[in-house]
């Protein structure tokens, strides 16, 4: 029990196929260490509900505290708590307002916002490119930094102009009657550019209620593997593109390690983005279906493992049985 590492994730929320990727990667990367006793604590995007659970980690003495906060500002003085009461803290995906962590995990969003610029800059010679941006969650990090960093290309481009933003709140049902609205007053419009794969859904599905879905040009962010993920959105001809975000679960267990192996570990812990579009979607999707392979075989390898040691110890309690009559 003294070798015990307890480790506590908390969550923003479970509820989608991008964090539930991310709680599964932590949970198999977690059950190849036997020390490791790893808690996920789901927020449910409630912001008091997640600073509670992370006061709960606190008072539990955990030995370290990984965080995906719902939004930078009011999670930022618990995250200063917990690293005050000597629990070193890794924020993964989103970030606190100011830089009081021990280390961030995920990918540069200011990136991924100028890849998606990239990829309509550089696939469109029209002289006039007209998008609409749709926005994550208003004060979270990932939305304020893709804006950032789309806007940085889109500006320096005197031929494309950001018609519009949308607020929304990472969800499609935050953005698809406003979306609407904006198409019914102008169809005028060459790109969609959402901050997530599950609100870029949404506008398309709008622009096909509308018969629009041809005319325009749709980008996401996230590419998960998944039945209605950004890649088979791709492969289907629905999106232009998605931009790559890695959940870094597994990344996140092993930096928990390092930190508490005493090792030094740089800030930021960047995790690779790409565009994935047409032309290597397919690979993508491979490359993926590979590492999902593997690590099937590695959970049945576990589960084998963990039945050979139940049969052994009740052998061995046969054995002590039989002998002790
Ligand atoms: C998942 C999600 C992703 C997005 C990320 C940003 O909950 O909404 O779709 O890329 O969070 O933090």
């Amino acid at each position: 029990e003294g070798d015990t590492i307890h480790i506590g994730f908390s969550q923003a929320m479970s509820d989608d196929d991008w964090r539930r990727s991310m709680n599964d990667a932590m949970e198999l990367q977690a059950s190849l260490n036997p020390n490791i006793d790893l808690t996920i604590r789901d927020a449910n995007y409630e912001v008091q509900r997640q600073i509670e659970q992370i006061e709960a980690f606190i008072a539990d003495s955990l030995d370290i505290l990984i965080v995906s906060p719902i939004q930078s500002k009011p999670i930022t003085p618990v995250v200063e708590r917990a690293l005050d009461a000597g629990i070193p803290v890794i924020v993964v995906d989103r970030k606190t307002e100011n830089e009081k962590y021990t280390a961030y995990l995920g990918a540069d969003n200011i990136e991924v916002g100028r890849n998606a610029a990239k990829k309509i800059i550089s696939s469109n010679a029209k002289d006039s490119i007209r998008i609409v941006e749709i926005r994550g969650m208003a004060g979270s990090s990932p939305a304020e930094e893709r804006s950032l960093g789309f806007a940085q290309i889109i500006n320096s481009y005197k031929n494309a102009v950001i018609v519009q933003q949308i607020q929304g709140d990472w969800e499609k049902e935050s953005i698809q009657g406003q979306f609407r609205e904006l198409l019914q007053k102008n169809s005028k419009i060459e790109y969609v550019f959402a901050h997530n794969d599950r609100m870029i859904r949404g506008a398309w599905e709008v622009a096909r209620d509308l018969g629009l879905e041809s005319t325009i040009h749709f980008i996401g962010v996230d590419g998960l593997n998944s039945p209605d993920g950004g890649i088979r959105m791709v492969e289907d001809g629905m999106l232009k593109a998605t931009v790559l975000y890695p959940t870094g679960g597994e990344e996140a267990i092993k930096l928990a390690l390092k930190i508490l192996n005493g090792e030094s570990v740089p800030k930021n812990n960047i995790l690779t983005t790409t565009i994935i579009d047409e032309v290597n979607a397919e690979i993508m999707k491979n490359q993926f279906d590979k590492i999902n392979e593997q690590q099937e075989e590695i959970e049945n390898q576990l589960v084998a493992i963990k039945q050979q040691e139940e049969l052994y110890y009740s052998q061995n309690n046969l054995l002590k049985i039989t002998m002790a009559l």
